[in-house]
């Protein structure tokens, strides 16, 4: 079997930490499939207007490896059989995503909220039928349990301290960069420590949280998150090593590390 992508996600996302679990349904984010020219796709594409949703099937090409017993994101710590989860580590790396189909021009399709980064490889697209695809009642399995512990726990609130303000700013000003809204956004949720999440216990009280190339230290107070400092992910020897360049966001580490000694 070989498969060509007969196309590419362009979102924006490059860091896998910036993408969501799942599609986020209350977002009104936009995003872009462009298809590969010169393969009568035009042709393919004709009739999917008036479709309101379409699936993506995708392959998550920067993933090398799989689990079969992964440690879904969400819920306790508690590792289940791949194929009774979402994860993109899977045998065969195909994704599948649910989403809303805004416009079709040419071979760019423009379509709602994502779980993918951008350049991910796109295999298929078909149309979403709500007769045939949905089926609300459905039982969930080991999700329900979760959905329903998630749904009566607690939320913590979050914190910033000033020392950590300054930081986060200055990021946001200098490089454009902000993952505290996907960082927040898990903390308040569950911050125990958790790998999936890339959350540890780095002190009696204290945790830290890869955010993609950033780390982000906290300690809990009450039902608080207490956000202390933000770090970078990678050590200045492995930000200055030939070869290197790709580290995501790396010269603003190197800024970083230059300005926070
Ligand atoms: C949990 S998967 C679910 C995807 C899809 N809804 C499904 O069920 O197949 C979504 C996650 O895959 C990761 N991801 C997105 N694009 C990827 C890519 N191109 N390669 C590897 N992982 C990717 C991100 O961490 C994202 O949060």
């Amino acid at each position: 079997m070989q498969f060509e992508p007969i196309g590419y996600v362009r979102c924006g996302k490059q860091l896998k930490f910036e993408t969501p679990h799942q599609p986020k349904l209350d977002s009104n984010e936009t995003n872009r499939i462009i298809l590969e020219p010169d393969r009568q796709f035009d042709l393919a594409l004709q009739d999917l207007n008036g479709f309101e949703r379409i699936w993506v099937l995708s392959w998550f090409n920067r993933n090398q490896s799989w689990r079969p017993r992964p440690l879904p994101p969400r819920g306790p710590a508690k590792r289940r059989g791949v194929f009774a989860t979402r994860s993109p580590h899977r045998p065969n790396p195909i994704g599948l995503t649910c989403v809303p189909l805004l416009d079709v021009d040419g071979l760019v399709l423009t379509v709602g909220p994502l779980d993918l980064v951008d350049g991910t490889p796109v295999l298929d697209i078909k149309p979403y039928i709500r007769t045939i695809d949905a089926f609300p009642d459905s039982k969930l399995g080991w999700i329900g349990e979760v959905e329903e512990t998630l749904l009566n726990s607690r939320r913590f609130g979050i914190e910033v301290s000033a020392f950590a303000r300054r930081q986060l700013d200055w990021l946001q000003n200098q490089w454009g960069i902000d993952f505290t809204g996907r960082a927040f956004e898990l903390l308040s949720l569950d911050p125990t420590p958790h790998r999936t999440r890339r959350i540890l216990q780095m002190g009696p009280n204290e945790f830290r949280m890869a955010c993609g190339p950033w780390r982000l230290f906290f300690h809990l107070q009450d039902e608080c998150v207490i956000v202390d400092r933000i770090d970078k992910g990678y050590s200045d020897e492995s930000l200055m090593a030939e070869g290197n360049e790709r580290i995501p966001d790396r010269d603003a580490q190197v800024a970083f590390g230059a300005t926070y000694r």
